[in-house]
């Protein structure tokens, strides 16, 4: 029989036999399991070059703080799904919950009802806001399109066009995220133009104010909130500026919390001039630095608040959340998505939020955390040639190495007396994965960064401590 080329691989795709086999009774299976698995890697081929993968091979399970691929390789996942799957590779509660609710409905489209989950979220999530005026939800899929969302809002409601945010701030990659995202320039090159009445400001992290280490915390927030004031001043008048938007922790910038008194700073620009201070917690959120939202540390109260990864373990929720006073401006109709707040993934954070409460997590992100930089800071002390910083919060933490090259290497006071071999977060991360530890990098600097459960048990912690610590001597002594 002839079949087009399409046909064949939707046959082979599917594990589809030739119809005379099924005809003689032989049973078809259509799932891919470990041993097949591997016969689907050909198709890797297929999916765009335009994504970048860490490890090989294809993931096929996990649990708890590991994940296993086809060939039968077990990994302790220090990326969580880069901050995502925060309570562990399938945790039952949650998987249940979502399981439970997908014979229940699935798709509850948020134009057209309200469906329980959704309700049932805002009422768990209330009690969890960082700041009491924070009552106005609106759920959508990835961190991204709560970006947008909240800069529509902010636009609309100070009816202002312009947004300044940070150097070094990592927000999405769709294109208002994308203008709004100073990380690094992979993610909006060559793609321009890009939303435009974007500013930006230093954000109080020693390497982008040309110091070292040790610059006094001060001495930064000073420098910051003052190019902030020349800004307005010079660049984009505060009548024409609608919002200040943050991460407070700068992540793929290189996983830097920021100051409480640079967070103070920003409110009282906002108060002064009626601007929107909207606060990112797509990656910090949800328990992540060992508060619910890490913008509790400073007590400063956003008029936006963004969250999503860990919300739903995995499931894609994001949260746009300010207070009525504000949202009651939009038009109804003018926010919206066809898979917004989708039912299942609502059922699953409301689990989320159960087990948060239930299992003491931030209890052990704080006991994890202390031991986590306890390893790290001596780590540092064995080897402080080549380890220029450990910083973060909670189990949001990063150590950077001392590798004398990167961007503004010329100017920098670090790199004339550090001695690190080149590429050296890399190539640790990438010991790591062959010791059987996954771990991420982060930033345009030589930065290592640490996303474990937040229910890591202190065996599995130490154990991924110890793999790079390995890992960093192995690449010391190759040179
Ligand atoms: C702080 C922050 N904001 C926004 C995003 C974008 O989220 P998403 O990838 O779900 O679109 C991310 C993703 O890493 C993030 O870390």
């Amino acid at each position: 029989m002839f079949l087009t080329r399409s046909a064949r691989l939707y046959r082979q795709s599917n594990n589809l036999l030739p119809l005379s086999s099924r005809a003689l009774g032989v049973q078809s299976h259509t799932y891919a399991t470990s041993s097949d698995a591997a016969s689907l890697l050909e198709y890797g081929g297929n999916v765009t070059k335009g994504l970048g993968r860490v490890t090989e091979g294809i993931m096929t399970s996990g649990k708890g703080s590991y994940v296993e691929y086809h060939d039968g390789r077990k990994m302790l996942d220090f990326t969580c799904g880069i901050g995502v799957t925060n309570l562990g590779h399938c945790h039952p509660k949650v998987s249940k919950a979502a399981a439970d609710q997908c014979m229940n409905i699935v798709h509850a489209q948020c134009s057209i009802a309200f469906h329980e989950p959704y309700l049932r979220l805002v009422q768990k999530l209330l009690p969890i806001m960082p700041h009491a005026s924070l009552d106005s939800f609106f759920l959508w899929n990835s961190g991204s399109e709560a970006v947008e969302g909240a800069i529509k809002m902010a636009r609309t409601v100070t009816k202002r066009q312009n947004i300044i945010c940070m150097q070094g701030a990592y927000h999405g990659r769709t294109f208002g995220a994308m203008a709004v995202t100073k990380s690094k320039t992979i993610y909006s090159q060559g793609v321009a133009p890009l939303m435009p009445g974007v500013f930006s400001i230093p954000f109080p992290f020693w390497h982008q104010l040309g110091g070292t280490p040790d610059l006094a915390e001060s001495e930064q927030v000073k420098q910051c909130l003052y190019q902030l004031d020349i800004l307005l001043a010079q660049q984009t008048a505060p009548a024409d500026t609608a919002a200040i938007i943050l991460e407070p922790v700068l992540g793929e910038g290189g996983y830097v919390p920021a100051p409480t008194a640079f967070l103070e700073g920003l409110r009282a620009v906002c108060d002064k001039h009626g601007i929107l201070l909207i606060v990112d917690e797509v990656q910090s959120g949800f328990g992540r630095t060992g508060k619910f939202f890490s913008i509790e540390y400073s007590g400063v109260r956003p008029d936006i608040l963004i969250m999503a990864k860990g919300l739903a373990n995995g499931f894609p929720l994001s949260a746009v959340v300010s207070r009525k006073e504000i949202t009651d401006k939009l038009a109804p109709g003018s926010m919206g998505g066809t898979y917004a707040g989708n039912a299942v993934s609502c059922a699953a954070a409301c689990a989320v939020v159960d087990a948060m409460h239930e299992e003491n997590i931030l209890e052990n992100v704080n006991a994890r955390s202390k031991e986590l930089f306890s390893a790290l800071k001596d780590i540092k002390t064995a080897h402080p040639e080549h380890i220029l910083d450990v910083r973060g919060r909670g189990l949001m933490v990063a150590v950077e190495f001392a590798t004398p090259s990167g961007p503004g290497a010329a100017h920098d006071a670090v790199a004339a007396r550090t001695g690190a071999p080149a590429q050296m977060a890399s190539r640790v991360a990438k010991k790591c994965i062959e010791r059987g530890m996954i771990i991420l990098t982060t930033s345009v600097y030589e930065v290592v960064r640490f996303i474990p459960p937040l229910n890591i048990s202190g065996t599995d912690l130490k154990k991924g401590a110890d793999i790079f610590r390995e890992a960093i001597e192995e690449v010391i002594r190759e040179g």
